[in-house]
């Protein structure tokens, strides 16, 4: 008999499919239809990622999965299903636009739901389950990697939209960590799979902070061969508004002037610091330091050593020749 994780995946797979058939069938569907279309998503493009919709009711997947008490604790522990303080029990999920989010081996493990015209969060995700943690998983890399016998770089970016907009338009390379921050398993699991990160968070105030973090994050795991690089978007513009607007040319071209971490590292750095005075340079060096020494890869980390002194001024040490040369003669 199958086990009780085998059986969790085949509910949510089911769920998913339910939730793909209610915008066939159900008779709200065409404002979901209407709001798909209004985003520019192709019919193509919703079936390949498998959106769907929850319908705006309090028990359509209690109804239709619940049919036993076992069942239903199923759908409590996968929280398709929640119980208030009476014990009532209704759908996670209402009048949401849903995108099933599949683990690295493609199997259903979670779900993003985006409001239709209704209030409340923008977005709702599940909780974490005993089959879902959020931190390890990243929504699209299971397509990615199945689009690409080797993949030579990933893009990471915020949301579900932006990956499944770049799809439309032929970068499929793209996936979004749930959430905004991108975790230290996120950056692990994405160098198992290539070479060259590129993250692109929304061109407003939170995405430039959000990469930073990113940064932050990235330096443990930067061995030797791998690359980090970022890409700024213009206020206001995320990926998906981005690529609609330029196609997949000019925001390709964008990503191959992506700004790799070292630039990024230290334009930030004299960005909060002034190096026209030894306080400065203290500061900076003082902040510049720890960072530097978590860089994973020696090379990197050497020569990004290296360009901290030649930034800050190496005070006692002659570096070349010319320098000792240049010494002696005073
Ligand atoms: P954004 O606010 O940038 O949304 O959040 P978006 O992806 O551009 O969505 P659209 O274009 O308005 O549909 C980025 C990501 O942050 C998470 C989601 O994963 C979202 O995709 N988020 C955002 C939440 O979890 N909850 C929210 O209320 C908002
Ligand atoms: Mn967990
Ligand atoms: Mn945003
Ligand atoms: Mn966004
Ligand atoms: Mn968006």
């Amino acid at each position: 008999s199958k086990s009780e994780r085998e059986l969790d995946y085949q509910l949510m797979e089911d769920v998913a499919r339910f939730y793909e058939f209610q915008l066939k069938q159900h008779t709200q569907k065409q404002k979901v239809i209407d709001y798909l279309k209004g985003r520019g998503l192709s019919g193509e493009v919703v079936k390949y990622w498998g959106i769907g919709y929850a319908p705006n009711e309090w028990d359509t997947v209690l109804k239709q999965f619940g049919e036993t008490p076992a069942r239903q604790s199923q759908l409590l522990a996968l929280k398709l299903v929640n119980e208030n303080d009476n014990k009532k029990r209704y759908d996670f999920f209402r009048d949401r636009l849903m995108f099933p989010i599949r683990d690295k081996r493609g199997r259903v493990v979670a779900f993003g739901g985006r409001v239709i015209d209704t209030d409340g969060p923008k977005y709702l995700n599940s909780p974490e389950t005993r089959i879902f943690h959020k931190s390890n998983e990243l929504y699209g890399l299971f397509q990615a990697r199945k689009e690409h016998r080797s993949l030579g770089r990933l893009l990471v970016v915020e949301g579900y939209m932006d990956v499944v907009a770049l799809s439309q338009y032929g970068i499929r390379y793209a996936v979004a960590a749930l959430g905004t921050a991108t975790t230290p398993e996120h950056i692990q699991t994405m160098f198992k799979s290539t070479h060259e990160v590129i993250c692109c968070y929304d061109g407003d105030r939170a995405g430039r902070e959000a990469a930073w973090r990113a940064l932050e994050s990235a330096l443990a795991y930067l061995k030797d061969g791998l690359v980090m690089k970022f890409l700024f978007l213009p206020d206001g513009e995320d990926p998906d508004t981005m690529v609609r607007k330029e196609g997949k040319a000019q925001f390709e071209a964008r990503l191959n002037d992506a700004v790799p971490l070292s630039q990024f590292f230290f334009s930030t750095m004299r960005d909060k610091h002034s190096i026209g005075n030894i306080e400065g340079k203290a500061a900076l060096k003082a902040e510049a330091m720890p960072l530097i020494n978590k860089i994973a890869g020696e090379n990197q980390r050497d020569m990004m050593l290296a360009e901290l002194n030649k930034l800050c001024g190496d005070g006692h040490r002659f570096t070349t020749e010319l320098d000792i040369k240049k010494a002696q003669k005073y």
